[in-house]
């Protein structure tokens, strides 16, 4: 979807600013956000949800996609929830002003410090995941007086198309009570006796980058025919909340979906949700859904530039950046392709294949293989796509490397979504042994 706008200078835009320009102004390596992609995404699921289901219900964004101050500020202005998983992004979000009331707080382990600040900051939902968990909270709520709102996390047993390592909802899974097994229910009979937590309903996230419509309407039915199996119980579910996970394009292998097209897959969803409703009688619930990568994924790229370039005769060619995995992580993790072009040349044809390394001192610390590019130079600005999740969110300090700044491309016009790292920054918490007497 991100379109590929190339100006007279023959450069790489995103929204309308030059990433040329960009970056000499602030250097590179370089995360860039387009501000319009982002709202407007954000935008398809609230109307989609308004329009298909009279806005009974809310978008969380993912935060764990892309998390700053910033992020929160934008997903609050466009009038969306926020999921958070761990203290530290619900700090960032309450920080950033983001109303507490409209965060929803997911972790299959979250700490007693993480769950104390949850429930002191009147988050609106604590997704439970453990009789452990379900202790812990009753008795922090006890404490502070009050009824704490929770989901409780189910895993309806459906096998997304995706990476094992993103996929959630299979029997081997560390997330959610078994629909299947019986654990489910068993749950809500036994959270049901807790007198400081109140039982609004079930969330359930079977993966992440899933394309098939019918995996997450599969999961959908699942859920309803668990709801409907608590009649027993006496207890009808009011908040439903479906988790996230739609694809995004990284390659031409990937489809190329619009705005619209994924106002379609939220409908479909929707529509699942209202005849399940109708075809087993119970109430339509407050329905909830959590996609992070969609939101942010094709909005961000990022900017590197070209350094040493190593050709193995009758092997391979390397043309090393000035990022790596510590930036750049998901290759190395999931084995995850991209493409890119070369910002500066951004009209010449591609000539020749060639893998991208990093600066890391590791083999294995590359941003991809199978890049189609023009014959590159050193000093030649590389813009990789569809960067903007999971990117920044995963960035470590790996061999003392700095965390790129981000910028946000607002009116043409960049701004810093996060400073650059110092060096001072990364020995802010060293201590030197001989000092500590
Ligand atoms: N809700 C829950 C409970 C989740 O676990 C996730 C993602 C989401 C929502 C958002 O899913 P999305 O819409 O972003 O697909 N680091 C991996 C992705 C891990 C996803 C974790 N959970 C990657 O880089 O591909």
């Amino acid at each position: 979807m991100f379109e590929r706008k190339i100006n007279e200078k023959g450069r790489l835009e995103i929204g309308g600013a030059d990433t040329v320009e960009l970056a000499k102004k602030f250097g590179t390596p370089l995360y860039v956000y387009d501000e319009n992609h982002i709202r407007n995404m954000m935008r398809v699921y609230r109307e989609t949800l308004q329009n298909e289901y009279d806005g009974n219900g809310l978008v969380l964004y993912a935060s764990k996609a892309f998390s700053c101050m910033g992020m929160y500020a934008i997903a609050k202005s466009e009038g969306l929830g926020a999921d958070v998983v761990s203290g530290g992004e619900l700090y960032t979000a309450l920080t950033a002003g983001f109303p507490p009331e409209k965060i929803m707080m997911h972790g299959n382990n979250k700490l007693k410090d993480e769950l104390t600040l949850a429930v002191k900051s009147n988050v609106g939902w604590i997704v439970v995941d453990s009789l452990y968990e379900a202790d812990i909270l009753n008795n922090l709520a006890q404490e502070a007086g009050k009824v704490q709102n929770i989901l409780l996390r189910i895993n309806p047993g459906v096998e997304a198309h995706t990476h094992s390592f993103v996929q959630t909802a299979t029997p081997d899974s560390k997330f959610g009570f078994s629909v299947a097994d019986g654990s489910a229910k068993e749950t809500v009979k036994n959270l049901l006796t807790k007198t400081n937590l109140c039982l609004k309903g079930f969330h359930c996230h079977i993966g992440s980058q899933i394309f098939e419509k019918q995996s997450f309407v599969l999961a959908a039915e699942k859920c309803f025919s668990f709801l409907a199996d608590l009649k027993e119980l006496d207890f009808e579910a009011e908040v439903l909340n479906l988790g996230g996970g739609y694809g995004i394009r990284y390659t031409k292998d990937d489809p190329d979906l619009s705005f619209s097209d994924y106002a379609d897959f939220f409908k479909s969803l929707i529509d699942a949700v209202k005849s399940a409703c109708v075809n087993r009688n119970l109430k339509r619930p407050y329905l909830c859904i959590e996609p992070g990568r969609s939101i942010v994924g094709e909005a961000g790229i990022t900017l590197y530039t070209v350094g040493a370039i190593k050709e193995i005769k009758g092997i391979k060619k390397y043309l090393a950046v000035d990022g790596g995995m510590f930036e750049s992580p998901r290759y190395c993790l999931y084995g995850s392709k991209y493409e890119a072009v070369l910002a500066n040349r951004a009209n010449e044809e591609a000539t020749e294949v060639v893998s991208i390394a990093g600066k890391c001192c590791e083999s294995g610390d590359l941003i991809g293989e199978g890049f189609n590019l023009p014959a590159a130079k050193s000093g030649d600005i590389l813009a990789v796509f569809s960067t903007g999740a999971y990117h920044y969110s995963m960035a470590s300090n790996y061999n003392r490397n700095l965390v790129p700044p981000v910028v946000l491309i607002k009116d043409k016009k960049a701004k810093y979504l996060v400073k650059p790292q110092t060096y001072d920054d990364l020995i802010r918490n060293d201590v030197l042994p001989q000092s500590e007497k």
